[in-house]
């Protein structure tokens, strides 16, 4: 029988890399199909061939047993294929709404567009996501005003307007919390119950199996197999993901750090939304900060950071009064920050590597007034990357050349220099695959053992479990739970961040 869609020998070589080396895919309607494998093992590359924003070296495509040639985005959409990608599309200053309607073929009536009518249709995809917006999805509110995991669910909202048949999800769950992602799941399952083919990629491999009725994974640009789910248990898509080497180690490492001393201690800390919060974290630990989308979380770490302006409260770092109201300041003060958002604030997408790996170097020029040789920048460039392990082609091409996962490790080595003592990641992890995962892990855990005190705030619930001591649940700026030892579960994390908001107004 022929697959509802067949991809056979898709070739794609960027320069010296080879993003997909004959990489066969196929796929049927109704289903849920995962796509999975180590970052920059061709995934989006694949995809990314169906939709028809990279050209392949050599392809052959068919949907329903007819021939494919897509030259374009556009003759994808035509044969029904939409997708959601890493990166986003979305105009700033455009609303909800005419996002929605954007570039899709426009309702005529008398030959006319009828943007009204557009919009109209557009609405009952927003509705479905209306538990994820807190119950009202803010239409008509410009998109520049969503949070990130927002900006996501618009993203998908677009992408279901266009009534596909295959609908392509790129790592569309990587920015939400588990509470959207509840809200994702169950409307991609409504999808293929109504048969639509269901593509997605994602390294929480949690999610794929609870949604997921087959996994297609990939190793350097080729496609080593294709497992059912249901049978397949997470040890072993790991394996099938990561060759050779072993699943990542969990270790218990719970109530180390108590006997050392307080590093940061916050107290009544307000800012834009952030309401009184307080905490302090010991040398050596870790702590996690979790909840919903938006909660404030990335305002917590950016105000401690001196990104956003403090209202009120007190910071100490080891007993001293530090009021950071600049990067610079803090920094001065022992803060280091790994920012959440690799496009806008993480990397200069456009500009070469070695230029944004070598970044903080080029302060330090700044500060002493010495030119920095080339030498000196990429031979910090490249430490950089080894302490990350990101895999590039080359140093001087362009940031945004890198897979998704790579781009992020790149944030992270980018923005962690010397030895901070207190290094406040937002959301670093995202987009980052298992076996990656575990290493990045075990330099946060470094960070810490060397003296550091860590606040990670996090997406994905299971990887503050994994690598935090102690997790704080954000709610609308405010600090209403926290968890540690045998306590902190993701079920906990899960209950928590939901019983205030379902107590909430
Ligand atoms: N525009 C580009 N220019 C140069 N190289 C590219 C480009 N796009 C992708 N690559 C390279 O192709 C390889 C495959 O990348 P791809 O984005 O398909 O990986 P991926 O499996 O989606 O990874 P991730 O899990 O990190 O998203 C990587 O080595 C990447 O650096
Ligand atoms: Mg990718």
């Amino acid at each position: 029988m022929t697959p509802f869609l067949e991809m056979r020998g898709v070739h794609k070589r960027y320069g010296g890399v080879v993003a997909a080396d004959g990489a066969d895919f196929s796929a049927e309607r109704g289903e849920v199909h995962a796509l999975l494998g180590p970052n920059g093992s061709g995934k989006s590359t694949l995809l990314k061939v169906l939709t028809g924003v990279v050209a392949p070296d050599a392809a052959r495509v068919a949907i329903d047993g007819r021939p494919l040639s897509v030259r374009g985005p556009r003759d994808a959409l035509r044969a029904g294929v939409a997708a959601v990608y890493q990166e986003l599309s979305l105009v700033d200053e455009l609303s909800v709404l005419d996002n929605l309607v954007l570039g899709v073929e426009p309702a005529r009536r008398l030959g006319f567009l009828d943007r009204g009518r557009a919009r109209a249709a557009a609405r009952p995809a927003l509705d479905r996501f209306a538990e994820a917006f807190g119950g009202r999805p803010p239409a008509e509110a410009p998109v520049r005003d969503l949070a990130p995991g927002e900006r996501q669910l618009v993203e998908i909202c677009k992408a279901l307007v266009r009534e596909p048949s295959i609908l392509v999800l790129d790592e569309a769950t990587a920015s939400l919390r588990s509470g959207q992602v509840e809200v994702l799941l169950s409307v991609v399952r409504e999808l293929a119950d109504r048969g639509v083919l269901v593509v997605f990629t994602s390294h929480r491999l949690a999610e794929v199996q609870r949604i997921s009725q087959r996994a297609t994974i990939m190793r350097g640009g080729r496609t080593v197999a294709t497992v059912p789910i249901p049978q397949t248990d997470e040890g072993e898509l790991v394996r099938l993901m990561v060759g050779e080497l072993a699943a990542p180690k969990r270790e218990d490492r719970r109530g180390g750090p108590a006997e050392r001393q307080v590093r940061l201690k916050v107290s009544n800390l307000a800012a834009d939304r952030v309401h009184d919060v307080s905490f302090s974290v010991r040398a050596g630990e870790v702590l996690g900060v979790g909840g919903l989308q938006g909660q404030g979380q990335s305002e917590l770490l950016a105000t401690l950071f001196g990104v956003l302006r403090r209202r009120n409260g007190t910071v100490r770092v080891d007993g001293a009064d530090v009021h950071a109201s600049s990067p610079a300041q803090a920094v001065a003060a022992g803060f280091a920050y790994v920012p959440g958002n690799r496009a806008t604030e993480g990397l200069l997408l456009r500009r070469p590597l070695v230029e944004n790996l070598a970044l903080p170097s080029l302060g330090r020029r700044s500060r002493l007034r010495l030119p920095l040789s080339r030498a000196r920048e990429l031979a910090s460039a490249r430490e950089a990357a080894v302490r990350v392990n990101a895999r590039y082609g080359s140093l001087d091409e362009p940031a945004g050349s890198l897979s998704g996962g790579n781009q992020q490790k790149a944030v992270v080595g980018k923005w962690l220099p010397g030895r901070p003592r207190i290094v406040l990641m937002d959301d670093p992890l995202k987009g980052i695959d298992v076996g990656a995962k575990a290493e990045l892990f075990d330099l946060v855990r470094g960070l810490a053992a060397d003296g550091a005190a860590v606040v990670l705030s996090s997406s994905d619930d299971r990887e503050l479990t994994e690598v935090c001591d102690r997790v704080l649940v954000m709610f609308e700026g405010r600090v209403t739970g926290e968890l540690s030892g045998p306590e902190l579960t993701e079920d906990a994390l899960l209950a928590s961040a939901l019983q205030v908001h379902g107590n909430g107004p």
